[in-house]
């Protein structure tokens, strides 16, 4: 079974404030992309990585990939995304050749997933799963609310969901390529991760466990998170 890591990379970052788009702001001296870009690479079993630029800036990421050392054994692709992340997730799997038959999708914004959770989440759809995401449990309690129309509005509570039978998922997602093809083929609503997607479809998902290093980027405190965890393995 031949696996393949798409990385969609086509978002603004405006949560993480101004400057350039988030997958090419620097952690340490390296743009957040090659570090998730080596991520994926890092497992044996990904022989592909297809990286989903930002539309007007694939030139710049391929030059970027060029410049960094990658594993030999394995090859990239750069592609120009979309206006949303599951358009860009489409570009990339419209970029898959023949010959793959496992295919993780891997958020940019996650760059320091450990390869332990990268195999992980491969095993589980070699052993049969057609889609499986890494997850943990949560420390705070989750309410659903009705969201205000004006922001900083009070925001009624409608339902509290029992605490420890939720997850908070994470990336890489792993798929069989064909359900995955499929989900991105029949639906159309607006969704936030790919296995929704394929859930939609009525297929099975299995969730394997997540690491707390696998956290998304998405505010300035997460950049210094993510910039300690990187001095912390270099020790
Ligand atoms: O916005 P959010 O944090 O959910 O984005 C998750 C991932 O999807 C990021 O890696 C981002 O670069 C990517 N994305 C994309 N194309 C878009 C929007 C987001 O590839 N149009």
């Amino acid at each position: 079974a031949r696996t393949a890591a798409v990385i969609p990379a086509a978002g603004r970052g405006v949560r993480l404030g101004p400057g350039a788009p988030k997958a090419l702001r620097a952690l340490n001296g390296t743009p957040m992309l090659i570090h998730a870009v080596r991520a994926m690479a890092a497992s044996r079993a990904v022989s592909l990585v297809v990286v989903v630029a930002p539309p007007d800036g694939a030139a710049e990421v391929k030059t970027l990939l060029d410049a960094h050392a990658l594993p030999d054994r394995t090859d990239f692709v750069v592609v120009p995304g979309g206006d949303s992340r599951q358009e860009s997730v489409k570009y990339g799997l419209d970029a898959l050749p023949p010959g793959i038959d496992i295919v993780l999708v891997h958020d940019a914004a996650r760059p320091l997933v450990p390869v332990d959770t990268v195999d992980a989440v491969i095993e589980a759809v070699r052993d049969g799963a057609p889609a499986v995401v890494p997850a943990l449990p949560l420390a705070d309690t989750v309410k659903e609310v009705e969201p205000a129309a004006v922001a900083g509005e009070v925001e009624p509570v409608v339902a509290t969901p029992e605490r420890a039978r939720l997850r908070a998922v994470q990336t890489p997602q792993g798929f069989d390529r064909e359900t995955l093809l499929r989900a991105h083929e029949t639906v159309t609503d607006d969704v936030t991760d790919d296995a929704s997607m394929v859930e939609q479809l009525g297929v099975r998902v299995v969730v394997v466990p997540g690491h707390e290093e696998a956290f998304k980027v998405t505010r300035p405190l997460d950049l210094v998170l993510a910039e300690a965890v990187l001095a912390r393995r270099r020790l």
